[in-house]
């Protein structure tokens, strides 16, 4: 566990393994650079401050406590916003691991009403960029963990505030790496019951109300899209409430996310390669564990509640076959044309439960359909929903975190496409507008409740490892998700 700490110690005081600070395109020395004695080092290795230059100075300095000092180039001072310091620094997460402790003036750079943002983002800069998934390797994940983030501010700031957004960096990593674990453990030890104890372990330590239902319960309340998605595995299905109360009696916040713990097609099967990285089928549901955990500790003043389907998609003499018609929670009909096409289907009887609540909006995420990676690519989650207000306050925190949200529309004349012929709907459209249609057969268990879909298929997971993190489970959107139900408070 990495200890996050606001400090306003003079840079070259710091006690720390290793000192981050920014040089601007120029070279232009940004906060600290001066102080520790640096500002010829930079121009002297004929370095101008571009973006992902990297100049690391040994210690002991004799300007400098820190034993090392990495001056990173960050491109042109008026380019440089929060967004572009969060990334800069995931960047050298891996370094600063090297080094166990870690500080920065990066957020300095920032002032005003953007202080107290720009503290929290380089804490989740420096930790989520340090993140390693080392549970399978027999000699550990390469390196020790990184021990401490310093996240030095100006003297003249609120230092209370700053502190606040310290431990709200250290609450928000926690949750996102938790959720980037769920994800990264493989399929074979993670089936929907294990999703379930781990929900059920954490909302004990966070001290949130958690409820999971069985198969059989889920069958007594006519949950059919969970039951018939699980159907051909021999790992039962779960559904994991969680409640959040920090508001009385308000009308609560919904969320729901897709737990596929592992999605071979079933009898529609998918080939070898599209099968590789489907343990990452429940990065929904993961992301709103992620979400429940750190609101819990954020303790904003709102109400949120949560329930989340987890099923296995598997082909076997007992999976459900295209043609089956099921009854989701609430009576809804549906035909299933295509097995693959199952993450709606478990969906489908979460959101009608959520919306028998009349919650105020409900959001879900999902690794839902290869077509949003088609338009939006690996980096952008698609927003599709049917209140377009609601998709613009989720747009806006994706935004403010650093996680890409690309609204895409409802389109009313594509609501055809999945007309059944046999039953209510059937679970695939045509060919193309594969997102939208999706979401067309979410948007009817939503009924008329304010809701917004995220389909997060590329960004839940990434192939080869981004800016924030290596490859693998990314946490997305649990920064944007803690955002939008931390401003909803206010
Ligand atoms: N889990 C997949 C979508 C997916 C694909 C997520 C790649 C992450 C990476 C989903 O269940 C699926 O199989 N969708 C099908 C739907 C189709 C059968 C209508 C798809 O997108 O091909
Ligand atoms: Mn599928
Ligand atoms: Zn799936």
């Amino acid at each position: 566990m990495t200890t996050f700490v606001y400090s306003s110690v003079a840079p070259r005081e710091v006690d720390t393994g290793l000192l981050v600070l920014p040089v601007f395109e120029g070279p232009l020395p940004g906060p600290g650079v001066k102080e520790t004695g640096l500002v010829e080092a930079f121009a002297a290795a004929k370095l101008t401050g571009k973006a992902g230059e990297q100049l690391l100075v040994p210690g002991p300095g004799d300007r400098f406590a820190a034993g090392a000092v990495l001056l990173l180039g960050v491109g042109p001072r008026e380019a440089f916003d929060v967004t572009a310091m969060r990334r800069a620094l995931g960047k050298v997460g891996s370094t600063a691991r090297r080094f166990g402790a870690v500080a920065t003036t990066f957020a300095q750079a920032f002032g005003g009403a953007r202080a107290a943002d720009a503290v929290q983002a380089a804490g989740e800069g420096l930790a989520l960029g340090a993140y390693r998934f080392g549970r399978y390797k027999t000699k550990g994940a390469d390196g020790a963990d990184l021990e401490t983030v310093t996240v030095l501010g100006a003297a003249r700031w609120d230092a209370k505030r700053m502190k606040a957004a310290a431990s709200a960096a250290a609450i928000v990593t926690d949750a996102v790496c938790w959720a980037r674990d769920l994800v990264n453990v493989p399929a074979g030890d993670l089936p929907p019951a294990a999703i379930a104890d781990a929900a059920v372990a954490m909302a004990k330590e966070v001290g949130l109300p958690c409820k999971v239902w069985n198969e059989t319960q889920l069958a007594a309340k006519g949950f059919g899209g969970i039951l018939g998605v699980g159907k051909g595995s021999v790992n039962p299905p779960r559904l994991i409430e969680l409640t959040y109360t920090g508001a009385g009696k308000a009308t609560p916040i919904a969320l729901t996310g897709k737990g596929i713990s592992f999605d071979s097609g079933g009898l529609d099967i998918k080939d070898a390669s599209g099968m590789e990285t489907m343990k990452c089928d429940m990065g929904g549901a993961a992301s709103i564990l992620g979400t429940m955990k750190a609101i819990a500790r954020l303790k904003p003043k709102v109400n949120v509640i949560a329930a989340i389907p987890c099923s296995e998609n598997m082909p076997s003499g007992s999976a459900q076959k295209p043609g089956d018609v099921i009854t989701h929670y609430g009576g809804t009909t549906s035909e299933v044309l295509n097995t693959d096409a199952e993450g709606r289907l478990i969906l489908a009887d979460a959101l009608a439960y959520l919306a028998e609540r009349e919650p105020a909006c409900i959001v879900d995420t999902a690794t839902l359909t290869g077509a949003c990676m088609v338009a939006l690519g690996t980096d952008i989650a698609g927003a599709i929903g049917n209140d377009d207000a609601l998709a613009r306050e989720l747009v806006r925190a994706g935004e403010r975190t650093g996680e890409p949200l690309w609204q895409l529309p409802l389109y009313p004349d594509y609501r055809r496409l999945i007309d059944s012929k046999v039953a209510d709907i059937k679970n695939i459209g045509k060919r193309y507008a594969g997102a939208i249609t999706a979401s067309w057969f979410l948007a009817g268990f939503a009924g008329d409740t304010p809701w917004v879909h995220l389909d997060i298929a590329g960004p839940a997971f990434s192939e080869h490892g981004n800016d924030l993190g290596p490859a693998g489970g990314t946490g997305f959107p649990v920064r944007a998700l803690v955002r939008f139900v931390q401003d909803r408070a206010r």
